[in-house]
């Protein structure tokens, strides 16, 4: 498919975890600060209209510097705006080095969000993007508040662009499902999911629901009902945890075109794999008891990474017959 020069193009970089300081774990926080610049370089270089930053921007160990090295490589690159994860919903009685919310959000206001108001609605040529607060002080889980779902409502309502993407840290289905594992649904889902969910389908313009926060490469389409409706929930990888990955989404007549982007930095693959290889998830993952491996689970399949997404969704009857569906076959189980 040819890019036309009017399409609008999105990126979405989540869960940076910017640590100028920060020291190798189960993510690489050492070279976190080299590969969030060389991806903002990659933006640049696509000539993207748009960065989203969903959350956990900052790793937030030692705060204030790290809000520094975000500031200086996010303004390098295109127009840019930003939500906050659980490492930046910190109360504002905090000490050993942290920031809290609201220092965060007063830090990148202008860009989405600013202190007290952690949920924005702005608009990049034919694309509404609504950024939706998913965090909850004292838990690393996920919740939005009557508040945000009342604010949510009404962008939703009186949105008039062709397209609809929301923003949020935490996600709103499980990718391990079928499988079943209570720690993860309670670590990493919004815990009013069905509510939200269910609001987000009112509007047949809403395309996609970009989140984060679990590392992992994952896109398939969630409340739809008989031939159509629903919306693509895509999960994209943080670019310090193996794949290590963000994304380019690109709104085209055909559909959302998504395409994955890697750091291009030496070692970062192989270093990166090691790495998450020694953290609780990968142990974790083991309990669900699934014939996939961990690295493949968290890579996604073809469809999960580089794929052409039909607005109204696979299922749509005449799309079964294009080869975009053939494209998509994979993305539907
Ligand atoms: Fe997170």
């Amino acid at each position: 498919m040819s890019r036309r020069s009017e399409s609008t193009v999105i990126a979405h970089i989540t869960d940076a975890h910017i640590s100028p300081n920060g020291k190798r774990t189960a993510v690489l926080k050492d070279r976190s600060v080299e590969i969030l610049d060389d991806l903002v370089k990659q933006c640049t270089e696509y000539v993207t209209d748009l960065v989203l930053f969903g959350g956990d921007n900052i790793d937030n160990k030692d705060g204030e510097t790290e809000i520094a090295a975000f500031l200086e490589i996010a303004n390098r690159g295109p127009r840019w705006l930003c939500v906050t994860g659980n490492h930046e919903s910190v109360h504002d009685l905090v000490g050993s080095g942290r920031v809290s919310k609201r220092t965060f959000a007063a830090a990148v206001e202008g860009h989405g969000i600013s202190p007290g108001r952690y949920s924005f609605s702005e608009v990049v040529k034919n694309v509404r993007v609504i950024g939706l607060d998913t965090t909850l002080y004292g838990t690393g889980g996920g919740h939005v508040s009557d508040d945000t779902l009342d604010f949510l409502a009404d962008e939703l309502r009186f949105a008039e662009e062709e397209h609809i993407v929301v923003l949020g840290h935490h996600l709103l289905a499980a990718p391990w499902a079928p499988y079943r594992l209570d720690a993860w649904d309670k670590d990493y889902l919004v815990s009013n999911r069905d509510v939200v969910v269910s609001l987000l389908a009112t509007n047949p313009r809403v395309r996609a629901y970009l989140c984060g926060h679990h590392h992992a490469s994952r896109v398939h389409r969630i409340a739809g009902r008989g031939q159509g409706g629903g919306f693509y929930h895509i999960l994209t990888p943080s670019p310090v945890a193996y794949p290590a990955a963000g994304r380019i989404l690109r709104f085209e007549e055909e559909g959302m075109v998504i395409e994955t982007i890697h750091p291009r930095l030496e070692g970062v693959i192989p270093q990166s794999l090691e790495a998450v290889m020694s953290g609780r998830k990968a142990q974790r993952y083991e309990l669900l008891g699934t014939p996939r491996s961990f690295t493949e689970y968290v890579a996604g399949r073809d469809s999960d990474n580089n794929a052409v997404l039909p607005y109204s969704g696979p299922r749509t009857k005449g799309v079964y017959d294009s080869g975009i569906e053939r494209r998509m076959s994979s993305v539907v189980e």
